[in-house]
Formats: C-alpha cells, sequence, structure tokens
C-alpha cells in the first residue's frame, strides 16, 4: 500500500511535539516506516497541514491534556486538516491511559487514537502496539 501511496503521490506527515523526546522518536520511527514526512511543530509552528492527503498528530501527555502546541494547532487546523490519526505517548497505561485517551482524542477532534506506554520498547517488536499501528497506517 505505501507503494501504491508513493505511486499516486500521496503525502503523509506527523506532526509532533516533543517535551523530552520519546514522542519526537516515535514521529522519526513512524515517518521513516511509512514513509511520511516528519514535522516538529516546536521549531515549524506555521506549518500547513492542508497539503497532505493525511496526517498523523503525535504528542506526550502532560497533566491529563496534549501539548498546547498539538492542541493550538488541531483547533487552528481543524476544518482544513485532511484524514486524522493521533497518537499520545504516556505515563499511564490499561483503564486511566484509556480514559485519558478518549478524554483527549474527544477534545482534539480524533477519531482514530492509539496511545503508547514506553514505546522504544516497542521499536522493531513484531506484534507490538506501535508495530500494529504502523501495520495499519501502511493499509489505510
Ligand atoms: C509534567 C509532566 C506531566 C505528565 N503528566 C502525565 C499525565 O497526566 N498522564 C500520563 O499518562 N503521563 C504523564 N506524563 C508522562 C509523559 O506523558 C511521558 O513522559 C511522555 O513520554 C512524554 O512525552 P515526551 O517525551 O515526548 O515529552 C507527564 C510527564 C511530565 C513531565
Amino acid at each position: 500500500m505505501t507503494l501504491i501511496r508513493h505511486l499516486i503521490n500521496m503525502a503523509d506527515a506527523v506532526f509532533y511535539f516533543t517535551k523530552m523526546g520519546s514522542t519526537g522518536k516515535v514521529a522519526k520511527y513512524i515517518a521513516e516506516r511509512i514513509g511520511a514526512e516528519a514535522v516538529d511543530l516546536s521549531k515549524e509552528p506555521n506549518a500547513d497541514p492542508s497539503k497532505y492527503d493525511r496526517v498523523i498528530l503525535g504528542s506526550g501527555v502532560y497533566g491529563g491534556s496534549p501539548s498546547k502546541t498539538i492542541r493550538e494547532f488541531a483547533e487552528k487546523h481543524r476544518d482544513s486538516m485532511p484524514k486524522i490519526s493521533l497518537y499520545l505517548v504516556c505515563a499511564f497505561k490499561d483503564k486511566k491511559a484509556e480514559d485519558q485517551l478518549e478524554k483527549i482524542s474527544n477534545e482534539l477532534g480524533v477519531a482514530d487514537s492509539i496511545y503508547l506506554n514506553k514505546p522504544r520498547k516497542m521499536f522493531g517488536v513484531e506484534g507490538s502496539k506501535l508495530e500494529l499501528y504502523i501495520e495499519s497506517l501502511k493499509k489505510s
């Protein structure tokens, strides 16, 4: 599917904000795997998502919320953003993380979303949540 997307010139981008680095590492990893561009919103706050066919948003969770940068980006581009998927990197897991994910996904208006807890341990690990997410992105 990645090849087909490439052939018909479909462009994806991962727009991310990272405070301590984890979300950034995941963004670059996903981007490399699906052939997307990784855009660090702290360096390119005026980046334009409307020129892409699909946007992946990535944020750490801080005090139960996404970063202000991601929230403002999602609000600013709510009406012009192409199809979106969201991943959150967080310390919580299980029910607390699921509740947090639901709240943030609703706030940002994203239906397709996942949370990742300790994603660095998932890189290249077959069947891990991150690898399954990447597979789903490649298929859609
Ligand atoms: C100030 C602060 C607040 C945090 N609040 C939460 C939280 O409410 N829920 C959670 O699951 N993780 C929380 N965390 C953990 C971060 O989400 C986690 O470390 C994540 O990897 C941060 O992403 P980053 O490395 O890209 O900045 C918090 C971390 C910090 C430093």
